[in-house]
């Protein structure tokens, strides 16, 4: 049982006759109703690619703004979509669809900084260092076009070769040096060092000499300071899933990066909701597993045409693989940052839920007592740089560290309390963790 209790209120007559007759309004378990927000009571997004172009199609975006709180655009912010001309930028497109995501309250991950494929004709007459150069200056362009407006960067995407080998794929970028990928990453940070930057690529599903090579690259990176915050795992999968494709998240977030589902999209052949469910209970189970993003909304958007891979059928409706993820979503796992643990006898333990807008968040926090009654509670979050606590409710607060008040210092065993704030910036990630006292 991982649902939070939604108090019910009552109003007018009904909250009147309620209350006259004596009747105490208690707390019910309520499953939500919609991707996002169900995501969101574990600290999570559910998010979408999203097309410019289909912007204008009311059930296109009638389904995006019911569903989901994360937008990736589809093509929109790829290099020859933002520089068709070298030193010529173009951000039409991409700054439309960060518009549609902030008038919803929704979240932008930026993709893609850098990749072999969708650039601009004029890139193929550069090499060595003039493409260095060039590349750098498109990152460097980009992101501080969107500095700010972005939760996390896809800095460079699918620079893995596939099969055995564990390398580098060949590629323009790729020849003008092995440094390419951490040039890019320290351009974007400098640009934005706001925005989660990402590491992004396909067939790293599962543990394999593909996923390994990224691995060590991310060891590495971590190992040196270049600053990597995350690492996507496309998921375009066919009619069968890694049996270690959980186990492939883990030990990625083990290396201290945040991991996320960016472009899911599943075959449908006989399994496709078990597959879906299978991906998205993976996630929940990964604490530093962030969110999930499906590569289109309904089968007659996806790029992998007469496939139907993805969770809304041609009419917009919701087909069974819909079904799953929402109750895999439902079902819980712990917040984002945390996993479902039973407090140590005489501990407790907290986990948060989020609600997250564009520069701003409020936290919820369930504090949960273990097999015996705890007198103060500390919990410490762990915020990302450059955001501020403005706000606390039901506790007192230094920093990161938050305190009981006088009234909820003392829980039963088994019992909880409540408490809450609000930041600006993007709110806790990690695990927050709880001590008596
Ligand atoms: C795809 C888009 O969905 C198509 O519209 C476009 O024609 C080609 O690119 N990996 C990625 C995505 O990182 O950018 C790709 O998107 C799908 C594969």
């Amino acid at each position: 049982m991982r649902f939070r209790p939604r108090f019910l209120l009552l109003c007018g007559t009904a909250a009147a006759a309620a209350l006259t007759a004596g009747v105490a309004l208690i707390g019910t378990a309520e499953a939500a109703t919609t991707l996002g927000a169900s995501a969101a009571q574990s600290g999570r997004y559910f998010g979408t690619a999203v097309a410019a172009g289909k912007l204008g199609d009311s059930t296109y975006t009638g389904i995006l703004t019911r569903e989901f709180n994360m937008i990736t655009p589809e093509n929109e912010m790829k290099w020859d979509a933002t520089e068709p001309s070298q030193g010529r930028f173009t951000f039409t497109n991409g700054d439309r669809i960060v518009a549609q995501a902030q008038s919803n309250g929704s979240r932008v991950r930026g993709h893609n900084l850098l990749w072999h494929a969708q650039q601009p004709s004029w890139v193929a007459g550069l090499s060595g260092s003039a493409l260095r150069s060039a590349m750098i200056n498109h990152v460097t362009q980009v992101a501080s076009h969107y500095k700010g407006k972005i939760y996390a960067w896809d800095v460079v995407n699918e620079a893995f070769a596939d099969g055995g080998s564990g390398g580098r794929r060949d590629s323009n970028l790729q020849r003008t040096g092995n440094d390419w990928i951490e040039a890019a990453f320290r351009a974007a940070h400098t640009a934005d060092p706001g925005a989660k930057l990402c590491y992004n690529d396909y067939n790293t599903d599962g543990v394999n000499a593909k996923s390994t090579g990224v691995y060590n690259m991310v060891a590495d990176f971590k190992a040196r300071g270049v600053p990597i915050d995350c690492v996507g795992f496309q998921s375009h999968l066919g009619t069968s899933i890694p049996g270690d494709y959980q186990a492939n998240l883990q030990r990625f977030a083990n290396l201290g990066v945040d991991v996320q589902i960016t472009e899911l999209d599943v075959a449908q052949g006989g399994n496709q909701a078990n597959i879906y469910a299978t991906v998205t209970k993976a996630c929940m189970a990964v604490s530093r597993c962030t969110g999930i993003t499906v590569w289109g909304i309904r089968d007659s958007d996806s790029w992998r045409t007469g496939e139907n891979p993805l969770l809304f059928d041609a009419s917009g409706n919701k087909k069974a693989a819909y079904t799953s993820v929402l109750n895999a979503l439902n079902a819980g796992g712990g917040t984002s940052g945390s996993s479902p643990t039973t407090p140590a006898s005489g501990g407790c333990n907290a986990s948060v839920s989020l609600n997250s807008w564009n520069g701003g968040y409020t936290a919820s926090v369930h504090v949960t007592a273990g097999a015996a009654a705890v007198n103060g509670w500390t919990v410490t979050v762990t915020l990302p740089s450059g955001g501020a606590v403005t706000g606390v409710w039901n506790a007192t607060n230094s920093g990161s560290t938050f305190r009981n008040v006088g009234y909820n210092a003392q829980i039963p065993a088994g019992g909880s309390t409540d408490f809450g704030f609000q930041g600006t910036g993007t709110g806790p990630t990690a695990t927050p963790t709880c001590r008596v006292g």
